[in-house]
């Protein structure tokens, strides 16, 4: 499983030989500019919920690479009217098989609304289960409970969690939270954006360790093999 990173909470993992980009925000990011757009063509583009920094260059891509959009009913429903041809509804709890493997949609506690200001459903996480391993892509979410679930329904491999506080869970929680779903390797995501999410990456890492966990910060453009 090989993972690229394009800054935000914004990353190409290929699985199964399939490309699956999650929550493109990448030609609207300050700290992206280097990043062409254009050169990106995953085969699935799989959205968390409907804020800008999530969705932004979604019907961009799709469009240009015939990517099918994965997302909650309201999302996709906006994107079929945005004139995106490949698309697959879901909503939270359920569970669909895909030709890489499995995508549950499960529940974030955030809100959702589109850039355009209609209704963005509910906000959510993706949890991927495949033959080359399990990971969860939690979305934009603060610390909930329910979390725990995810270590029972599969064991996770590593997770990409929001650590970047105001708008989301910070990096303690995210320590609880790794506890939660029963996994030490967590990939940072949602900081250094905005002024508000700024973080002091080497405290942070730090934390992590002391709590005998692992976090992988990547730069924009990194990519790095996983569980080989
Ligand atoms: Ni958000
Ligand atoms: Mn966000």
């Amino acid at each position: 499983m090989r993972i690229k990173y394009y800054g935000h909470s914004c990353f190409e993992i290929i699985i199964n030989n399939k490309k699956l980009l999650f929550d493109p925000f990448i030609s609207e990011n300050p700290l992206a500019k280097n990043i062409d757009i254009s050169q990106i063509m995953p085969d699935y583009i799989l959205v968390s919920h409907g804020h800008a920094d999530h969705i932004s260059d979604a019907a961009k891509i799709a469009n240009q690479s015939d990517a099918t959009v994965i997302s909650n009913f309201e999302i996709i429903s906006w994107l079929r009217k945005k004139g995106v041809k490949k698309l697959h509804e879901m909503n939270i709890g359920g569970k669909f098989t895909f030709d890489f493997g499995n995508v549950k949609f499960f529940n974030a506690a955030h809100s959702s609304s589109m850039p355009d200001g209609a209704h963005g459903g509910s906000a959510g996480g993706f949890l991927i289960q495949s033959s080359e391993g399990n990971f969860y892509f939690a979305g934009d979410t603060g610390l909930f409970y329910d979390m725990k679930l995810i270590g029972e329904f599969m064991s996770i491999d590593f997770a990409m969690l929001p650590i970047g506080n105001n708008f989301t869970m910070d990096a303690d929680n995210a320590i609880i939270a790794s506890n939660f779903i029963n996994c030490d390797k967590i990939i940072g995501m949602h900081y250094d954006t905005f002024p508000q999410i700024t973080i002091d990456k080497i405290e942070t890492k730090v934390k992590f360790q002391r709590a005998g966990k692992e976090l992988i910060l990547l730069n924009i453009g990194d990519e790095l093999n996983l569980l080989n």
